[in-house]
Parts: structure tokens; C-alpha cells; sequence
């Protein structure tokens, strides 16, 4: 089983609209996924309640937690939604994960507090800034990418800001799950994910 982790410090850059259209679309490609919400918030506990789709399946899970239980009963990814801020436990979670996605909203900001993310990432063996909420033809974009770049990897895959991403929260489901820009948006990002995570392409599996 894979351990997929959403994490940035930074307060609504979109760990949970990630968590979402990330395990939906593994879902979507036949893997066996759950999500586990670690934020007191309850962002990703409440799109689940809204979601009438079975999968993928939101689990009971803390940092700690032995990952013997959910590997025995199949699962391939758990995709971990945490909270702003950087609670006790993080470090030994990013210790622990697979892969880690960081989304970074191209702003000056978020773009400062990028290098001690990068920093507190060391022990990752995978991880990556994804590009968030990006406004249309913005000149910050580019130099956003320049200077992630400078402190780690830079998904080529980007999130632009678009209405479909909380429009579909709303009845529980994920953009992915539809057709149009957001949904190649997530889709792309899952092929990143995949490829952070050193799966197999399809090609690879084929035949
Ligand atoms: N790509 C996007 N386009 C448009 N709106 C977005 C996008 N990503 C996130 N949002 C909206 O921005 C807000 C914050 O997003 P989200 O909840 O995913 O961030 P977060 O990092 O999980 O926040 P928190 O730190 O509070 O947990 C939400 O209202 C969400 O619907
Ligand atoms: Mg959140």
C-alpha cells in the first residue's frame, strides 16, 4: 500500500481539493483507495458525507497507526488529508509517506514560505510542489516555477483556479469526475502522482 500525503503549513492552498481529485481518480483508474482526514477541520469528512459513490472509502487513521489492517484488506493508496499549521506528528507522517504533494497558491506569500516546506521534506523519499490555484495568464507563474524549483521538484502538472474544483465538492464528488479543464487538470496530476510514486506506466503493465 502506497501513502499518499497532502501537506503544506499554509492555510487554503488546496490539500484537500488535492486529496480529493487524487483519490477519486485513482479510483477511477481501478485502484483500491481510501482517504484518511487528519484535519480537525473536517473538510474532507464532510465532502465524504455529501459523496453517495462508495469509493473511494474515507478511514479512521492517525500518524501512528500500524497500516497492517488496511494492506490485508487490499488497499493500494490512502490518500492522507492534514491540516494547516504544523502539528506535533507531522514529521514522522512525511517520514512515513510514499510520496508527499505540496500545492503552492503562485503568490508571494505562499512562494516564501516554500523553502522551510522544503526543508522539513527532507526525510521524504518522493515529494513535490504543485502549482495551485493558478490565475490565468499571471507573470507570477513562471517565476513561481523558478523559484520552486530552486528548493525541489515542481510538478509539470498544474491546478488552475477554476469553479468546477468546489463546484463538484458540493454534491460530494470531484472534478475528475467530469469533463473540461479542471478534470484534465486532476487527471494530469495523478499521472505525476503515480510517476513520484514509480508505478508502473500503463504501457509497462500492458500484456
Ligand atoms: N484550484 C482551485 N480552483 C478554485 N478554487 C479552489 C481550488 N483549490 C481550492 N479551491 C478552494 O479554495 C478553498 C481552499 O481549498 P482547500 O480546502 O482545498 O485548501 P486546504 O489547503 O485544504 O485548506 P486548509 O489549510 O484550510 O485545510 C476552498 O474553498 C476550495 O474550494
Ligand atoms: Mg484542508
Amino acid at each position: 500500500m502506497r501513502i499518499i500525503v497532502l501537506h503544506t503549513p499554509k492555510g487554503g492552498s488546496g490539500k484537500s481539493t488535492l486529496a480529493r481529485e487524487l483519490a477519486v481518480a485513482a479510483t477511477l483508474a481501478g485502484r483500491h483507495v481510501a482517504m484518511a482526514d487528519l484535519d480537525p477541520q473536517g473538510t474532507t469528512t464532510g465532502w465524504y458525507r455529501r459523496r453517495t459513490a462508495p469509493a473511494p472509502a474515507l478511514v479512521a487513521f492517525q500518524p501512528t497507526d500500524d497500516t497492517a489492517q488496511l494492506e490485508a484488506a487490499g488497499l493500494e493508496w490512502l490518500v492522507i488529508d492534514t491540516p494547516p499549521g504544523a502539528p506535533p506528528w507531522i514529521g514522522d507522517l512525511l517520514g512515513r509517506a510514499d510520496a508527499v504533494l505540496v500545492p503552492v497558491r503562485p503568490t508571494p506569500d505562499d512562494l516564501l514560505a516554500a523553502a522551510p516546506i522544503a526543508r522539513g521534506l527532507a526525510r521524504c523519499p518522493a515529494w513535490a510542489f504543485v502549482l495551485s490555484q493558478v490565475p490565468p495568464r499571471s507573470r507570477l507563474t513562471e517565476g513561481a516555477v523558478r523559484q520552486l524549483a530552486a528548493l525541489g521538484r515542481v510538478a509539470p502538472a498544474q491546478i488552475g483556479f477554476r469553479a468546477d474544483f468546489p463546484s463538484a465538492a458540493i454534491e460530494g464528488k470531484a472534478a475528475v469526475e467530469f469533463t473540461g479543464k479542471a478534470a484534465d487538470e486532476a487527471r494530469d496530476l495523478f499521472a505525476y502522482a503515480r510517476q513520484l510514486l514509480q508505478e508502473p506506466t500503463d504501457d509497462q503493465t500492458e500484456g
